[in-house]
């Protein structure tokens, strides 16, 4: 059986009642007749008494146990996760002891609650920052189940329902890993590996995690998305590559040319015309170097766009006179057509000339002798357009969209016949860029194509 605070309470007070009566009792003389002790109103009497002393005892035992109780409640209620207003303390009524343990049962709830709300507030903020994280976290329990997910792996890796396992989504990433080689790795060290999804380039990194006593709870699976890094740096390889390989055609026949002239038993005219060649090959070097500082530079923000408002069928005409020796030297009939009021734009002037110059030249180059080559200008919504059209050899449609591309030319062999260096499209995409222009190009094979860019007329 329990011992209960409250039956104590009430047997002492029912105890210290009888022994009260039976003392005074027998102080009171009766000590030798117990006939007179238990005489029948002496027990009713003393039944009185202990039913009285039954429900004070009750209402004492009540008054000392009931703040106990609400504390036990209160302590309940806690250990299920739920916290209680505070205790309502009657002061006047309550003992001082019980109102001294109430104030510290209110200040241990006050700490509690804080404690609960950081903690709250701690993972909320935790699930906030995994929710909006651009990389893909899953976290996998021992059993190798997905435990959680966040929303950018969902969507990076398009998981299905039933994509719920290590070993699914490993196979899924093309990925052959070990678990418990994870699980076990030494001082929180992680593992990674890139691969390949699709057209997404990934990478994964691997770690294990631990409870509050170090032991291993699962393994944490961080998702990357690299596709653009991996572009870039691909990019990178291949211009690198490009250039070398650019570079050294002209470099081979200059050496070639040179050492022939200087092997001797040449006519003055073969001198002349290889001379020609080393000239031509070394001036399109030169063309490459400088085409290629100008692009560093726009890569380097090193450009300092100087804009001002242009005139700009003022800038038409001066490229146009420009470029009409080489047009006439093709029997090119160039032509300026401008509408009735050409809006001025807001551009670097430098930089416009040289994209018109850039777009024109190729028209020249790749348009057979004789051809006819048209510049429009215009206004367009709140914009200024500019077009040139030709009707050249046109570009394949396959070859448009990257056409763009530093060193990309349709037919190399013809291009550097032209003398060209495969850059002046990529100069002209960044420049119309840093201008906030645009650009289009549309063309037909074998009918012609047509460069159309439009430009803003005031400060955007
Ligand atoms: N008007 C055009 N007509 C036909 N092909 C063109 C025209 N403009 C550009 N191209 C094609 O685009 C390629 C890239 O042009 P560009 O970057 O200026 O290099 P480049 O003129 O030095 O070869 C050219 O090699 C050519 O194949
Ligand atoms: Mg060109």
């Amino acid at each position: 059986m329990k011992i209960s605070m409250k039956k104590i309470i009430r047997a002492m007070y029912i105890i210290m009642v009888v022994i009260v009566y039976i003392t005074t009792i027998i102080l009171s003389g009766s000590i030798i007749d117990t006939d007179k002790i238990f005489s029948k109103n002496n027990i009713i009497v003393l039944f009185i008494f202990v039913l009285l002393a039954y429900i004070v005892s009750v209402i004492i035992s009540n008054k000392i146990v009931s703040p106990l109780k609400r504390i036990e409640k209160g302590m309940r209620f806690i250990s299920e996760g739920k916290l209680p207003d505070n205790l309502k303390i009657k002061d006047d009524k309550e003992f001082q002891e019980y109102k001294e343990l109430m104030d510290a049962y209110s200040a241990m709830l006050k700490v509690i609650k804080k404690n609960t709300f950081d903690l709250n507030s701690q993972e909320s903020k935790t699930e906030i920052i995994l929710e909006h994280m651009a990389d893909g976290v899953i976290a996998f329990s021992t059993s190798r189940q997905v435990v959680h997910m966040n929303k950018a792996a969902m969507r990076m890796l398009n998981i299905t329902e039933n994509e719920d396992t290590f070993e699914k989504l490993c196979q899924k990433l093309n990925i052959t890993i070990d678990f418990d080689k994870i699980m076990y790795l030494p001082n929180y060290q992680s593992m990674e590996f890139k691969t390949q999804m699709g057209d997404l380039a990934l990478s994964i990194v691997f770690a294990p995690f631990f409870s509050d006593e170090l032991n291993p709870m699962g393994i944490i699976m961080i998702v990357r998305n690299i596709t653009d890094s991996v572009k870039t740096d691909n990019v990178r390889k291949e211009f690198v590559a490009n250039v070398s390989h650019e570079l050294k055609t002209p470099l081979t026949s200059i050496r070639g040319y040179s050492e022939t002239i200087m092997n001797g038993d040449l006519t003055y005219q073969e001198i002349v015309k290889f001379s020609k060649v080393i000239t031509q090959e070394a001036n399109r070097m030169s063309r490459m170097v400088s085409d290629l500082l100008q692009l560093s530079k726009i890569d380097y923000n090193k450009v300092n766009w100087n804009k001002s408002t242009l005139n700009t069928v003022d800038i038409l005409k001066k490229v146009c006179e420009k470029v009409r020796y080489e047009a006439e030297q093709k029997s090119h009939k160039l032509e300026l057509i401008c509408a009735e009021k050409v809006p001025p734009i807001y551009a670097d002037r430098d930089s416009i000339e040289q994209i018109v110059i850039n777009i024109l030249t190729n028209s020249i180059k790749y348009t057979p002798d004789g051809g006819l080559i048209r510049v429009y200008a215009g206004p367009i919504d709140d914009r200024v357009y500019i077009k040139v059209v030709d009707n050249g050899i046109g570009i394949p449609q396959k070859d448009l969209g990257r056409i763009f591309e530093r060193f990309y030319r349709v037919d190399k062999a013809r291009s550097r016949k032209m003398g060209g260096t495969g850059l002046g499209l990529s100069i002209v995409k960044e420049m119309v860029d840093g201008n906030n222009g645009t650009i289009n190009i549309n063309s037909k094979l074998n009918e012609g194509t047509e460069v159309t860019m439009t430009f803003p007329t005031k400060k955007e």
